[in-house]
């Protein structure tokens, strides 16, 4: 399909590894011109040429912490008018909300609520005066399935969803969408490092709490973060304008509900 978004200029965030880096190689793929970020350079740079390399498209990087004003600042600086907007970045700890400090939500809200919306801020004027704009939020599971081991994570994107539902609406008039997109459990290192957490928490070897995983999700399986990438890049192209305001699970049917 042809999505019909070819020489629109996209910034995706958090985008070496994982869910930002198969997006951004999506959009690539469909002749988008990104700009990838995330913080440490020498996988940036080697997942920038590795994404120019397998699509032939156009990759340009920028080293920043997106959850600080400096680190937007210089994506910004890169790419200051975005037909396409990918916020994300790393999710933060689990544990017992007993443990965490105020600093500890600050952070995670930081991270996974204000650098979207302040990256959103930064943008959406423009897009409206240009009369296009996608803008995709990857947030979790957590936002419908909430466990109390991720509260960090299900405060802070509970923030955002509610935030980016209300904008969603007063903007698409202009053909701007703003969507979040929640991924279930996606074979990348987040997933693999929360793994080994869990098993250390609860005692048990890491293939047999893999394997429970596995068992617990309808599919049989984790999802590939190409899958992740591919719902993206329809969300962000010229057919997926009546589509705003929505939270869309990739989970491979593990969330019980009709809706
Ligand atoms: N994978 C899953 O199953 C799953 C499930 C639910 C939710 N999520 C959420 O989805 C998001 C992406 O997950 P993932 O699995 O793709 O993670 P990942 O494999 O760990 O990749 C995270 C990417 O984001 C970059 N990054 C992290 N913090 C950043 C920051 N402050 N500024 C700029 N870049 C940053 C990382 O590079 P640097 O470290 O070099 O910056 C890396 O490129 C996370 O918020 C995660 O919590 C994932």
């Amino acid at each position: 399909m042809d999505l019909g978004i070819a020489g629109r200029r996209a910034i995706v965030c958090g985008a070496s590894a994982g869910l930002g880096r198969a997006t951004a190689t999506a959009l690539a793929a469909d002749g988008v011109a990104v700009l990838i970020a995330a913080r440490s350079e020498d996988r940036l740079s080697a997942a920038a040429a590795e994404i120019a390399a397998e699509t032939g498209g156009e990759v340009a990087f920028v080293a920043a912490d997106v959850t600080t004003d400096a680190g937007r600042e210089a994506v910004l600086a890169a790419c200051p008018a975005p037909d396409i907007l990918i916020n994300n970045a790393g999710g933060p700890p689990p544990g017992d909300f007993r443990s965490w400090s105020r600093e500890d939500w600050i952070k995670a809200i930081d991270s996974n609520m204000l650098a979207s919306i302040f990256f959103v801020k930064a943008v959406i004027d423009g897009m409206i005066e240009r009369k296009f704009g996608r803008i995709v939020n990857i947030t979790s599971h957590m936002v419908k399935q909430p466990a109390a081991i991720l509260g960090l994570s299900n405060g802070a994107r509970a923030g955002l969803t509610g935030f980016v539902g209300g904008l969603s609406r007063d903007v698409a008039r202009h053909n701007v969408t703003i969507n979040c997109v929640l991924p279930g459990q996606f074979d990348t290192d987040r997933l693999r490092s929360n793994h080994q957490r869990f098993a250390a928490a609860s005692k048990t070897d890491l293939a047999t709490l893999q394997a429970n995983a596995r068992r617990a999700i309808p599919a049989g399986r984790f999802g590939e973060p190409e899958e992740f990438g591919a719902m993206c890049a329809f969300l962000c192209s010229a057919k997926a304008g009546y589509i705003t305001g929505q939270n869309i699970l990739l989970d491979g049917g593990q969330f019980p509900g009709l809706l």
